[in-house]
């Protein structure tokens, strides 16, 4: 894997690690904070498409200037002159040929009945390894040509969620095949469409596993994208796609008819161009869900993540930094860390105490622990086995992780591609592990490492609100904990770093953006959303750098509206 082991070896998978919670948090959640409808660019008379706040967009549907008729016509032709032509970023596997219909029926129910909340008419793509129904005419697949054609019992219960709030589901987003879950190659890389890559680096690591929807959601693709995280998967595509990533508390969000990689870790998140974008479909896919049994623990109203909005949020709270940590597995490039060190000063200027160095207080066992490993082994076989055999149609005859591993052989022209993406060493680890006494114990003691004895311990020594990490470094004692992390842009390396060599995709490059990640205890997305807001709005670096020219789709709304553009 060469040059690509920094980002997209074990740390990056969508994999590994859990939690406990404290109750150091207090005032926030119950207050009443008007919503605002943050302002975006126009062309002509309409949002420009790359930036476009779903508000924007509710607002211009709501006033009649376009149509969400036009708003799918002019993604679906930005995702044409991108995914596979001109820079082929290889963001998107495939559109919902049942989107323009959606969106017709939605238009019309606008003008009888009125919009059904925020999310009405708006596109959302979602990560290929989420379910939706089969006769809307999309796959399922998590990028792999296993699953092609497989018959999902019924939508993801986020999916459903979304489509009963009004948004078009657009289309299904690449992806690291199964999560990063196959074996170790490159991020971004799925044997259905190919190898994705950066809209900020040509060529550039997507970062994975939720490649796709950062790429896209990243150059206006669509309005938003969901994501899934095990470790890493949702806040590392958005930190190296210049984006907002929610990756909330295990239990939040309902992984029924999602592909799995662990039970105990997997989790599914918004991944947006703003913390409100985010906050809007937060609102919107969290709560409970009894064929997820992990979403009845959670606390009992789904609060409204948009009241968290107030860019005073940071008054008086008080933020940790765990130093030491920067050095796990990745050593941090300079620039990552001097943009990081700038930030506290802003977070101070917004009224915060940081609290530096406040490192973990079990830093040596977390840094030593491979508990996590242990646990999604056996949940990788145990999670793929019962989600395949609840599937209703599987035309390739796949039934089991033996019979994935057995069909990649097969196919292994198709699958196993040289030079880069020939591994199924998790697989085949998997396929070998069994659910014995160090399984069980390596369950309790990853809650323990990264919750009572890791972020909370730590949290309550220094009585801290949340811990504050560079996004690259941020994800594993959260997801072996299955606590949130919040995480918005902070930067982009300098424009005269060197292009990393392609392998095939490049590590690095000038501009590449990197992200910087608030960390909390089980269930505190709505306190963790308002300090990243505060800082967003402080500082609003996402805007600071576009993608390369290339990688810009042209098409806008004032290409389609009125019917004057035709696919
Ligand atoms: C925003 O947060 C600040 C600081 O916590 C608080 O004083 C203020 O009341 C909040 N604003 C609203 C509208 O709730
Ligand atoms: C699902 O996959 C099949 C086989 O490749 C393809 O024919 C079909 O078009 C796919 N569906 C969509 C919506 O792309
Ligand atoms: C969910 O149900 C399974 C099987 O019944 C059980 O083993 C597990 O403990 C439950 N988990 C939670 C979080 O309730
Ligand atoms: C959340 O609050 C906003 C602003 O008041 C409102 O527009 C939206 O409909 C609410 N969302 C939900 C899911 O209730
Ligand atoms: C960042 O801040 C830490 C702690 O104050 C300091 O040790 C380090 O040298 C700073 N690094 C950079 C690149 O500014
Ligand atoms: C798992 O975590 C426990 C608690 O920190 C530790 O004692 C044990 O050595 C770890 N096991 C492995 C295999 O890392
Ligand atoms: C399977 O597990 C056994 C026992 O842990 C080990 O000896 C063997 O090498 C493993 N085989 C593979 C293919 O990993």
């Amino acid at each position: 894997m060469g040059a690509q082991k920094g980002v997209s070896g074990l740390g990056w998978l969508a994999l590994v690690t859990v939690t406990v919670s404290l109750c150091i948090q207090a005032a926030y959640a119950d207050e009443q904070v008007p919503f605002q409808l943050p302002e975006a660019d126009r062309v002509g008379p309409f949002p420009e498409l790359y930036e476009a706040s779903i508000s924007e967009l509710q607002k211009g549907l709501q006033n009649g200037e376009f149509s969400s008729v036009d708003l799918v016509q002019a993604y679906l032709a930005r995702i044409e002159e991108v995914n596979l032509k001109g820079p082929a970023l290889r963001a998107v596997i495939e559109t919902n040929p049942s989107a323009l219909q959606q969106a017709a029926e939605l238009d019309n129910e606008r003008r009888t009945s009125g919009p059904r909340g925020l999310l009405h008419g708006i596109p959302i793509l979602l990560k290929d390894n989420i379910a939706t129904l089969h006769s809307e005419g999309m796959n399922t697949t998590a990028g792999s040509y296993a699953l092609l054609h497989s018959v999902v019992p019924r939508d993801a219960h986020v999916a459903a969620k979304l489509r009963d709030a009004g948004a078009v589901l657009l289309g299904k987003a690449s992806m690291s095949e199964w999560s990063s879950a196959r074996g170790t190659f490159p991020s971004g890389f799925s044997a259905r469409i190919g190898q994705g890559s950066s809209p900020y680096v040509p060529l550039g690591n997507p970062c994975g596993s939720s490649s796709g929807s950062g790429v896209a959601t990243a150059i206006g693709l669509a309005a938003a994208a969901l994501g899934t995280e095990t470790d890493g998967s949702i806040v590392c595509p958005s930190s190296f796609n210049n984006l907002v990533g929610v990756k909330p508390t295990v239990g939040l969000t309902s992984r029924n008819g999602v592909i799995p990689i662990s039970e105990h870790q997997d989790t599914v998140g918004p991944m947006a161009r703003s913390v409100a974008d985010a906050a809007i479909l937060l609102s919107i896919i969290a709560g409970p869900d009894p064929r997820d049994n992990y979403t009845l623990v959670q606390p009992p109203a789904v609060p409204n993540y948009t009241k968290a909005l107030n860019a005073s949020a940071l008054r008086g709270v008080r933020l940790g930094v765990p130093r030491r940590f920067f050095n796990y597995r990745n050593r941090l490039d300079e620039h990552i860390i001097a943009a990081f060190n700038s930030s506290l000063d802003t977070m101070r200027a917004l009224g915060a105490t940081i609290v530096d160095p406040a490192d973990f207080v079990n830093h040596e066992e977390l840094v030593v622990s491979t508990n996590e490993s242990i646990v999604i082994d056996v949940d990788l076989k145990h999670g793929l086995n019962k989600y395949i055999s609840e599937l209703v149609h599987v035309p390739t005859g796949v039934k089991d992780l033996a019979g994935l591993i057995a069909f990649n052989e097969a196919h292994a022209d198709l699958e196993l591609v040289p030079p880069y993406w020939t591994s199924q060493s998790q697989f085949i680890t998997s396929q070998n592990s069994s659910a014995d006494q160090a399984y069980y114990d390596a369950i309790i003691a990853n809650r323990e490492l990264g919750g009572k004895h890791g972020i909370d311990a730590t949290l309550h020594k220094y009585g801290l609100d949340a811990l504050l990490l560079p996004t690259l470094v941020s994800s594993m004692p959260a997801a072996i904990a299955g606590y949130p992390i919040v995480m918005v842009p902070l930067g982009f390396l300098p424009p005269d770093t060197p292009l990393a060599p392609a392998e095939p995709t490049r590590i690095s490059g000038p501009n590449q953006p990197f992200g910087i990640a608030f960390i909390g205890t089980a269930w505190k997305e709505f306190q963790l959303i308002s300090y990243a807001y505060a800082y967003e709005q402080a500082t609003h670096t996402r805007l600071k750098v576009r993608a390369f020219p290339e990688a810009v789709p042209t098409t806008q709304l004032a290409d389609v509206v009125g019917g004057r553009f035709h696919t």
